[in-house]
């Protein structure tokens, strides 16, 4: 009696071990993976941007090197029930996003490839890369492929976000210059989705996140590509410099028709030692920018540093991994506005810059807190060429110029989560209260449509839901079509479509 219990526990015991991803892959596929403790597993941890994610614990890191491998391992957690993460290059911040508890982490970090076919002018480029990776393959090639602005961002996360670039206003989101997706769907078979093959599938994945499939490669659009000019300014923070900031980069995004300028402009707080800095990011797709593009930044006095110089895109990308500092938790989040008008530019963008330092100051007991606010230009240029490349998700009307505001909170112990997690949502949620506010008194432009962008996003933000509603309704109906029962609806994190 005894022992027959004891076997039939042994029994049950071996079926839930063999039903676990880990171990089916290990016996069933020769995919590599790296096991808890192994020092290949803990390097792998190591490459989030945030600590909070890197210290969660899969139950093993899973390297496919081909589409076949990933279909291989998507069919195996077809036949059980766990829960899984897809990661690329870790930047997303949001815990469960990329990183996970438990179940298999599914690494992408072997899809490398970056083949350049200057012919037709295109470059595979595998989601395991980084940007500076890509760039670096590129170099001397004369091509570019449109990617991120700081060279450690990962390719697969990014793109599947829409990706803005240095370069969106002259050629688009990231994801307008994708002609081919790879892509392992629900039923662990491999697709190439096109524009022609599968239209609305295309379409999905410009800005769907990854719940269509786990993409193996991006065929994209190279383009022509010499020496670029940038690098960043450095200021002290002082009332004057940000009054002068602010007009700037209000001014940048509604006048300057030089496609080929971009920007990022950044206020930055150590709460603890109350350093105030902005850092912007210039970049010039060319030698030398022409005068008039930067001047009302390089005319406000006394930056503490310059380091915008001629360089190859590699240089200036890796440059600016100076930004990506690890050993933080780190929160993002973001708001969408519209560009207020020169006269009423002064009131609003100082407005938003306050009440960002009113609610960070509000957490600056919390171990190692650093605060930063960013105004990213999306001016109507950006939204005409994503639209005359065939549109995305995220379908930007070139009516009206926006800024997106993109947020983070990085700290210490991640047991001030739950106080910076409200902080974020209170600092976004206060700029939608100004923006709406502003739009009640006249001063900012009512009725207009402003989407959230998935890469800035907080866990909780709806990005799908601030979408137009045709562009929900396509995704809602395509999920239908490629993933009828939910895989990636309910298996892995990430931002999912509601349900109707
Ligand atoms: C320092 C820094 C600078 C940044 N700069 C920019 C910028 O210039 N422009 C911009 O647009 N964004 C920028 N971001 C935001 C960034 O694009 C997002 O965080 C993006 O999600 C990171 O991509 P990743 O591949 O590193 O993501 P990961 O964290 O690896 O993944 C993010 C999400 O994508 C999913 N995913 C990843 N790969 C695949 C795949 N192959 N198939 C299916 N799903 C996949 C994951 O499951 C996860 O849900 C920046 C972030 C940081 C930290
Ligand atoms: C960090 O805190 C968040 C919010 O409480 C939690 O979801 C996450 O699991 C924590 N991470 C770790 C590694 O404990
Ligand atoms: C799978 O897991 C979900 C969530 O934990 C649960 O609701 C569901 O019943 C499970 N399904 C099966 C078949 O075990
Ligand atoms: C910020 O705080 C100051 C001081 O409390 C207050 O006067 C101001 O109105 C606040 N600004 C915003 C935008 O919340
Ligand atoms: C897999 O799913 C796709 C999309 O739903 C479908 O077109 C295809 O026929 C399916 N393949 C198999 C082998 O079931």
């Amino acid at each position: 009696m005894r022992s027959g219990l004891a076997v039939a526990v042994a029994a049950l015991v071996a079926v839930a071990s063999a039903q676990n991803t880990c171990d089916l892959v290990a016996s069933q596929t020769s995919i590599e993976s790296y096991k808890r403790f192994e020092i290949q597993y803990t390097s792998e941890q190591t490459e989030y941007w945030s600590t909070s994610c890197g210290d969660l614990k899969p139950s093993c890191i899973l390297m496919p090197t081909t589409a076949q491998e990933v279909a291989a391992i998507v069919s195996i957690l077809g036949t059980n029930n766990e829960s899984f993460a897809i990661k690329s290059g870790g930047h997303n911040p949001n815990n469960y996003f990329a990183s996970i508890d438990g179940g298999p982490l599914i690494s992408t970090k072997k899809l490398d490839q970056v083949i350049l076919d200057p012919v037709a002018q295109t470059v595979r480029v595998g989601p395991g890369n980084r940007w500076d990776d890509v760039s670096a393959a590129l170099d001397g090639s004369g091509y570019t492929a449109v990617g991120g602005r700081i060279g450690n961002v990962g390719v697969g996360g990014y793109m599947l976000g829409g990706g803005l670039s240095f370069m969106s206003t002259e050629y688009g989101w990231a994801a307008n210059s994708v002609l081919e997706f790879e892509l392992v769907l629900a039923n662990a078979s491999i697709v190439h989705v096109t524009e022609s093959k599968y239209p609305d599938l295309f379409m999905a994945l410009k800005g769907g996140g990854n719940n269509f499939g786990i993409v193996t490669s991006y065929l994209l659009q190279a383009y022509p590509q010499g020496d670029v000019w940038g690098g960043n300014l450095i200021f002290d923070a002082t009332p004057e410099v940000t009054t002068a900031i602010l007009a700037a980069v209000r001014d940048f995004t509604e006048n300057y028709d030089d496609e080929k300028a971009g920007i990022i402009v950044t206020a930055e707080r150590t709460l603890a030692t109350l350093l105030d800095i902005w850092v912007i990011f210039l970049y010039y797709n060319g030698p030398e920018p022409p005068a008039d593009v930067f001047d009302k930044f390089f005319a406000i006095s006394k930056f503490k540093l310059n380091t915008c110089k001629t360089q190859s895109m590699n240089s200036l990308l890796s440059g600016n991994n100076w930004a990506v500092l690890k050993g933080s938790v780190y929160t993002i989040g973001t708001e969408t506005m519209p560009l207020p008008n020169e006269a009423n530019g002064a009131e609003v963008m100082q407005k938003i810059f306050d009440h960002w330092v009113n609610v960070s100051d509000t957490v600056k007991l919390v171990p190692g807190v650093v605060a930063s606010v960013a105004f990213q230009p999306l001016p109507k240029k950006l939204a005409q060429v994503a639209k005359d490349k065939g549109g995305d998700m995220i379908d930007v009307d070139a009516d009206i110029d926006r800024i997106v505001l993109e947020l983070d909170y990085s700290f210490w112990p991640n047991g001030s989560y739950t106080e910076i997690d409200q902080t974020m949502q209170d600092t976004y949620s206060g700029f939608k209260t100004i923006v709406e506010d502003y739009q009640d008194s006249g001063l900012l432009p009512k009725d207009v449509y402003l989407p959230l962008f998935q890469n800035d996003c907080f866990y909780p933000q709806d990005y799908f839901g601030r979408l137009k509603p045709e562009k929900l309704a396509l995704a809602r109906r395509v999920q239908a079509e490629v993933d009828p029962k939910g895989f990636w609806k309910t298996r892995t994190g990430g931002f999912k479509i509601p349900s109707s």
